[in-house]
């Protein structure tokens, strides 16, 4: 039977009301915004990360929101904060991945144990929080939006030591497009946002090489950084109404530098 599309309410195109959401790497300096824009755009919502202080801090504010601890590699950690959100908000409708590591290493010399430790939380934790996540979406076929965090290292070599990064993000887009496919007939969309260089702890090496800044703005055609504000409502418009017929896409939130060459 071909399933019945929804009705689109131009009024509440970009909202998220009565929806639930776990934001992991919530209060980081993408998620801390996104968790007040899903907010202020109507949503309950679960900020996770590895510290359950920082979780709940960032909710202090919110009436409609709480703190969980999880680390995605660790799958009873992340079952359990799952199953926290289901109890307090009564059902899981939108997944945000934000949790991410960075090494820089030079590839000759990158040590195992660090690319291992990196693709275990970019690869392999994206998918530990896909799968739990998948249970109460499946369950009485709610379906849902799972949005994982990706990034223009993901399409393209970086002359900083990226390798393993960067083959955890490229790995990643591979899985969004996979568990898309998958899931689409349950009416589970996954997609990915990539940002391009923002300004936040994350990449607090980068930001202090003065030259590498420079070489970065010069390849950006829009002659600027992103906005941790910007990366946030591209993930809102993948969680809302709006982006009902799309699944399965990765996109780039750059300026235009993985368009030009
Ligand atoms: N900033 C950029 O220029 C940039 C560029 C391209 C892509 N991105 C991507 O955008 C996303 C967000 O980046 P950001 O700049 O906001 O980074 P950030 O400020 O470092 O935030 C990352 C968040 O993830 C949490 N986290 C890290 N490891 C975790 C784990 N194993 N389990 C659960 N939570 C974990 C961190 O908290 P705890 O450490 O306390 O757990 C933190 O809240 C990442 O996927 C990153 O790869 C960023």
């Amino acid at each position: 039977m071909t399933p019945a599309p929804p009705e689109l309410d131009y009024e509440s195109l970009f909202r998220l009301d009565g929806k639930a959401a776990l934001v992991v790497g919530g209060y980081g300096g993408i998620g801390g915004r996104l968790t007040d824009l899903f907010v202020k755009s109507g949503a309950s919502v679960a900020v996770g990360g590895r510290s359950r202080e920082k979780a709940e801090e960032a909710v202090e504010e919110h009436d409609n929101a709480i703190g969980v601890e999880l680390d995605v590699i660790d799958r009873e950690s992340v079952d359990r904060a799952v199953a926290a959100v289901v109890e307090r908000f009564g059902s899981l409708d939108i997944v945000v991945n934000c949790a991410s590591l960075l090494v820089e290493g030079r590839a000759e010399s990158l040590a195992e144990d660090e690319w291992r430790r990196v693709l275990d939380v970019n690869l392999t934790g994206a998918f530990l929080l896909s799968q739990v996540a998948a249970g109460p979406m499946l369950e009485g076929g709610r379906g849902g939006r799972m949005i994982h965090f990706s990034s223009t290292r993901s399409v393209a070599g970086g002359r900083r030591g990226f390798s393993a990064y960067s083959a955890s993000k490229g790995g990643l887009n591979t899985l969004i497009k996979q568990l898309s496919t998958e899931w689409a007939r349950h009416g589970i969309t996954v997609n990915g946002v990539a940002p391009g260089f923002v300004a936040t702890e994350f990449v607090e090496a980068a930001a202090a090489d003065e030259s590498f800044q420079r070489m970065l703005l010069s390849r950006i055609p829009m002659a600027r950084f992103g906005e941790p504000d910007e990366m946030a409502a591209t993930a809102l418009f993948l969680a809302a109404p709006a982006a009902s017929f799309i699944t399965g896409q990765i996109i780039f939130v750059d300026g235009g530098v993985t368009a030009s060459s």
